[in-house]
């Protein structure tokens, strides 16, 4: 194993595949426009590659229309508020992005605009090698080799490589590297992620119908369904804790955030420490009704969240009353989004 396929033009079978199959994003310049010389929107290919980490397609489609009707460029984006935009990614979860995803786009303003090469864009804050390969590759046509999951089950199978993930990433990003054409690769990053998305699918690939069947390795041998291998993870620990959803005249009482950390600058309703934080005591002395628990599973964790409900105005000891004005339920992380409709589905209709 490990020499490169029979047939040397893998790229042009995927390029003529993805001429024909490319998956049509908002963010996307399709092949055929692409050939016509429409120049990817760097901008719009940052933001969508930021967005997609972690994240599906699909669920990432109206996150890009909100953020790019509102913030149509990088200046616009960075003269946003902090708030603004971290209320707009609620939902998308890993709220780290977003925070570094504001602090690159001012570092991109204050450069007058985006560098034009994957080295610069690798110098900026909040960048890493996988964004500035994509940006590279897509927006200005750069033989930098994108590598994400998707790609990498492509290249295990393509090359039957037997080496459970993660330790078999710098040899899949080698061995990628050695499909990347000179001529388009933007497209050829694209049609690699494209066909790792709706051909070379984890659990039953379409090997019938893949242009890369032929020269495929690991489909010569049937073994493609269990490529890549990966090392058992530890299970996840389960946390439990609580937290306070009380309804004042002003409106809800919570608390934003701490910018580190788990959900960080976003807003939560007040909690015992659930997340690893010091916590406290409920926010007042109030009538606390139980309205149920939420699971929600983190990076590290699954949580179980137990959720107490009040109304009044009692004196709060932390936390505040935000209004509705300021106040959205849509601009709460997923957990709290969770939390936040027991507490209110507990309470009489208002
Ligand atoms: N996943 C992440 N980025 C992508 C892209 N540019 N095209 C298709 N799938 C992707």
């Amino acid at each position: 194993m490990r020499d490169a396929p029979q047939t040397p033009d893998l790229s042009g079978l995927l390029l003529h595949w993805y001429d024909r199959h490319a998956r049509v994003m908002p963010w996307r310049v399709g092949p055929a426009e692409r050939a016509a010389g429409v120049r990817p929107d760097p901008y719009r290919v940052w933001l969508s590659e930021v967005m997609l980490q972690q994240t599906t397609v699909a669920a990432v489609r109206d996150y890009f229309r909100r953020f790019t009707d509102r913030w149509p460029d990088v200046v616009a984006l960075a003269a946003a508020r902090d708030a603004d935009v971290m209320a707009e990614w609620a939902g998308l979860g890993y709220y780290a992005r977003a925070r570094n995803l504001l602090k690159c786009a001012r570092a991109i303003a204050a450069l007058g605009g985006f560098p034009d090469s994957r080295d610069g864009l690798l110098s900026l804050p909040g960048i890493g090698p996988y964004t500035a390969a994509a940006v590279a590759a897509i927006a200005y046509d750069e033989a930098a080799t994108v590598v994400d999951g998707n790609v990498e089950r492509v290249v295990a199978r393509l090359f039957l490589v037997e080496t459970p993930l993660p330790q078999a990433k710098p040899e899949l990003v080698r061995l990628a590297a050695t499909l990347t054409p000179q001529d388009r690769p933007g497209d050829h990053a694209q049609a690699m992620m494209d066909l790792g998305a709706t051909i070379c699918t984890p659990k039953s690939p379409a090997c019938g119908i893949c242009p890369l069947s032929q020269t495929c390795r690991a489909r010569a041998e049937g073994l493609q369904a269990s490529l890549p291998r990966k090392t058992p993870k530890a299970a996840k620990p389960v946390r439990q804790g609580t937290v306070w959803a009380l309804h004042t005249p002003e409106g809800w009482v919570l608390e934003r955030r701490p910018d580190r950390g788990l959900l960080g600058g976003m807003w939560g309703l007040p909690g015992d420490g659930w997340d690893g934080s010091p916590g406290g005591p409920a926010p007042a002395d109030a009538d606390w009704q139980d309205a149920g628990e939420v699971r929600h599973t983190f990076t590290h964790f699954h949580l179980i969240l137990r959720v107490q409900v009040a109304t009044g105005q009692p004196p709060l000891r932390r936390g505040e009353a935000v209004p509705p004005p300021e106040f959205s339920p849509a601009s709460l992380p997923t957990v709290m989004r969770k939390a936040f409709d027991l507490a209110r589905a507990a309470l009489p209709p208002v």
